[in-house]
């Protein structure tokens, strides 16, 4: 059985959704007509067409025939489901009106989280939304348990608590816009809504702490290795900051959940620049703009699985043939802020313990544990 679905947006005048429509049959295919194996079925319209139809009834527009446009079809086979398109019928304040057919849009699932909806109709688009993201969705335990929220405090502190509350490895909590998004060092992260990717996922990694600690690495190899998949020069900037031209598309947070019995999990909260950034740090900040949001996540989280999967056997140093090759900095003179005052040097790289080699102006060579390369401020 194939669920075919469909959507229609009613609008305002001045372009505000003000309502959903959905539309939905079970068939075996998403031709116009349909065959089974056990039959066929002459259906006279497609879902898309449905909805339109329903639609113009309730609005009391007269229709002759709804023409059957360039159908965008979204298809999850591992949902057995083929997102048709959403339909965007706009309708005037004094008489309704269903406009020509150039007036119906076309979205992609992604693009419907930032649009405003109606309560009543969130659950199909979170709906819509998790299935498109368990579509693209390649791996075997990160990613598998989504929350998909419109807005939170700090994906982080949701995922701190459903850890707390016993989560799994993997839980993930995605987030549209964020009230009191956290940086790194006690900073706030600034995204404007529906202009970046944030989230954050859990490892519960069975390891030493000081291994454990090098997680925010292997994190940022992820992201840097998911952007270059899709062709953005993105670099590693030590700890886990990722840079395209110099400057940040990306920021890791992690936090530990901990008990008497030391890190129980730890939390990997990621934000990536993927629209227009915040003014206030418009200078330093760039996006990767053409990116399908669900599938960058996808590919990011498909990325760390398979480097969590060698670093948990052997630490860092499953993976120095990534650091060297993504860490941007290696070789090159940085200034390095360990207290009030910035220590200048060359980076060596990074160490198989996750330390900074800052190689000093005398010639020795210091492990830098924490602390972080200063690039703008
Ligand atoms: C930094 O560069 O200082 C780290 C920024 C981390 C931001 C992300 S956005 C998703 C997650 N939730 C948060 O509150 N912070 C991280």
């Amino acid at each position: 059985m194939h669920l075919n679905v469909a959507a229609a947006l009613i609008l305002n005048e001045a372009g505000e959704v003000l309502c959903v429509k959905r539309g939905a049959s079970k068939f075996a295919s998403t031709a116009f007509k349909w065959e089974f194996p056990g039959g066929k079925i002459e259906a006279d319209e497609t879902p898309a067409q449905t909805v339109v139809r329903e639609v113009a009834e309730e609005l009391g527009i007269a229709i002759e025939a709804i023409a059957d446009g360039p159908v965008v079809e979204h298809t999850y086979p591992e949902f057995s489901i083929t997102l048709h398109s959403i339909l965007c019928v706009q309708v005037d304040a004094q008489q309704p009106t269903l406009r020509e057919h150039t007036d119906l849009i076309y979205c992609a699932p992604d693009q419907l989280w930032s649009l405003e909806f109606a309560e009543a109709d969130r659950p199909f688009l979170r709906f819509l939304r998790e299935k498109a993201f368990g579509g693209a969705l390649k791996t075997r335990v990160f990613g598998r348990m989504p929350h998909f929220l419109d807005a939170c405090v700090s994906t982080n502190d949701e995922l701190l608590r459903l850890a707390e509350a016993g989560a799994p490895e993997g839980t993930l909590v995605v987030s549209e816009v964020q009230s009191g998004g956290k940086g790194r060092l006690g900073r706030s992260w600034l995204s404007e809504p529906g202009q970046g990717l944030l989230f954050s996922f859990l490892v519960r990694p069975a390891l030493p702490p000081e291994i454990a600690a090098t997680v925010p690495l292997v994190a940022g190899l992820a992201v840097t290795m998911a952007l270059r998949d899709l062709g953005y020069a993105a670099g590693l900037k030590w700890p886990n900051d990722v840079l395209i031209d110099e400057r940040k598309v990306c920021g890791i947070l992690c936090e530990a959940q901990t008990s008497v019995r030391g890190i129980e999990g730890i939390v990997i909260g990621i934000g990536i620049n993927t629209g227009a950034v915040p003014e206030a740090v418009a200078y330093r900040a760039v996006s990767v703009e053409r990116v399908d949001r669900l599938e960058l996540l996808a590919k990011v989280l498909k990325v760390f699985e398979a480097l969590h999967a060698k670093w948990v056997q052997q630490g860092l140093k499953a993976l120095r043939a990534e650091l060297d090759a993504c860490d941007c900095k290696a070789g090159k003179p940085i200034m390095v802020k360990l207290s009030e005052t910035p220590t200048e040097g060359v980076s060596r790289g990074i160490r198989d313990d996750g330390a900074l080699l800052l190689e000093t102006a005398e010639g020795s060579v210091t492990p830098i544990v924490c602390g972080e390369i200063v690039q703008w401020d």
